[in-house]
């Protein structure tokens, strides 16, 4: 045997004898059984995972030379993008990396959609998944102030104003949370901590557990067909295969294609016309210049909209909250008996196909200035996205099934 494989079987064999390294490697990867059916929905999951290293590592980076300082935040921005080797790079992935983590969890969280994946027995897996989430989405809210450009001021203003229709914690809260009675060095300095230390820790975490919980009741597939439920004689699930070698050798090609398109917007297209970095933000903050339409990036517009959809801010508050936490129900709202959409009725069908609709055409209104013809087609989605939880109970179980088969397709 060639010496350096025999040093490291040697130091492998002297680690799984004091940590169970083979186990764990095993029990994950060689000798998980995953559904041999997955399809192009399944690259989601790991993309989210390679996009979290990614903003993790150039985060690292780009801390190096940020300066969480109200006077020279900005200014250092523009230093780590013209004076620092390979900055530009790096905040370029970095800025592009949080459109995509958004991209590839929406996509990961439609896949769940599709196949019935947050069903029983995988409702924690997907209340796991909304906590992740949401702390995305603070994390996103808290990094976006840190250039300290007109953007990152005024919607910090705003989005923290908003607590202040709270009945009577309101004012208290939002002070408390700004830290001062304008947003301000004060402000930028807690969202900094909270933006690199608090809420990566917390994401990693909860991912960390998300995929325990997954691995402890197994994959769903696209046919919603419990896989453990066929085993061999072997006690191996008849449609199942190991994950390694078989997935992550398919997942090194999705991550590849990922990472063609992901250089392509960071190194022709970062800003991505308005959408990933948006023109008002290379304008530093000024406390006394309030832009004249203020709008969060494209992530957040779908609740964004239906919060200016309603006249009465606390409600708007509200529905805006709600919209983002309904989606924690979605395993007790939906009484069907099957869970893949290849065995669903017409109802489910046309229900998911509308809340897509709706939730695209809210993202999209969400961005522009608000007519009074705007706000009304932003009521008639609000409508059609609340009806898609609210309803589901009903629709859900008088729609006509088609018989779920014993095994996987393989389609
Ligand atoms: C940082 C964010 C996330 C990461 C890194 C992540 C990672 C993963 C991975 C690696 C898998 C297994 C591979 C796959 O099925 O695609 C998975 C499965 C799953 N995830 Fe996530 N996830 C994230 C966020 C979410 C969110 C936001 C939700 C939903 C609210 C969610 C719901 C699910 C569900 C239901 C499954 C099981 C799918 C099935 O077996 O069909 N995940 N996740």
């Amino acid at each position: 045997m060639n010496v350096v494989v025999k040093g490291l079987t040697g130091l492998r064999d002297w680690v799984d004898d004091r940590f169970p390294l083979v186990k764990l490697w095993n029990e994950h990867m060689g000798q998980y059984y995953a559904p041999k059916n997955f399809n192009f929905w399944y690259y989601f999951g790991v993309l989210s995972i390679v996009v979290l290293a990614l903003q993790i590592l150039t985060g690292i980076w780009l801390t190096m030379n940020y300066k969480p300082d109200a006077e020279l935040a900005f200014a250092s921005i523009e230093y780590i993008m013209r004076d620092v080797e390979w900055g530009w790079l790096i905040r370029y992935m970095h800025s592009t990396g949080a459109s995509a983590f958004f991209i590839v969890v929406y996509l990961h969280m439609f896949r769940a959609l599709l196949y019935g994946s947050y069903k029983k027995p995988r409702e924690l897996i997907w209340v796991l998944g909304m906590f992740t989430y949401l702390a995305l989405m603070a994390e996103a809210f808290l990094g976006y102030l840190l250039p300290w450009g007109q953007m990152s001021f005024w919607g910090a203003q705003v989005i923290i104003s908003l607590f202040g229709a709270i009945p009577f914690v309101g004012e208290a809260l939002s002070l408390w949370i700004r830290g001062d009675f304008v947003v301000s060095d004060v402000t930028l300095n807690r969202f900094f901590s909270l933006h690199v230390i608090a809420m990566p820790l917390a994401i990693v975490g909860l991912v960390f557990l998300h995929i325990i919980a997954l691995h402890e009741v197994g994959s769903n597939n696209p046919d919603g067909v419990e896989i453990k439920k066929k085993k061999g004689v072997d006690g191996k699930p008849l449609d199942g295969i190991p994950f390694h070698p078989y997935y992550t050798v398919k997942d090194s090609v999705g991550v590849i294609v990922f990472l063609i398109l992901f250089a392509a917007v960071v190194f022709f297209a970062p800003e991505f016309g308005g959408w990933f970095l948006e023109a008002n933000n290379f304008i530093p903050a000024n406390p006394l210049v309030t832009p004249e339409h203020i709008v969060p990036l494209w992530y957040f517009t779908p609740f964004y909209a239906i919060l200016r959809a309603v006249p009465d801010k606390l409600i708007g508050v509200l529905l805006m909250g709600a919209a983002t936490t309904i989606f924690f129900l979605l395993p007790w709202l939906d009484r069907s008996p099957v869970r893949s959409i290849r065995y669903r009725g017409p109802i489910f069908k046309t229900a998911l196909l509308m809340f897509v609709i709706s939730f695209v055409a809210l993202g999209y209104l969400g961005t522009q200035t608000p007519t009074p013809e705007m706000t009304w087609l932003a009521r008639g989605f609000s409508v059609i996205y609340f009806s898609f939880f609210l309803l589901m109970p009903f629709y859900s179980k008088i729609d006509k099934t088609k018989p779920v088969p014993d095994r996987v397709t393989g389609k």
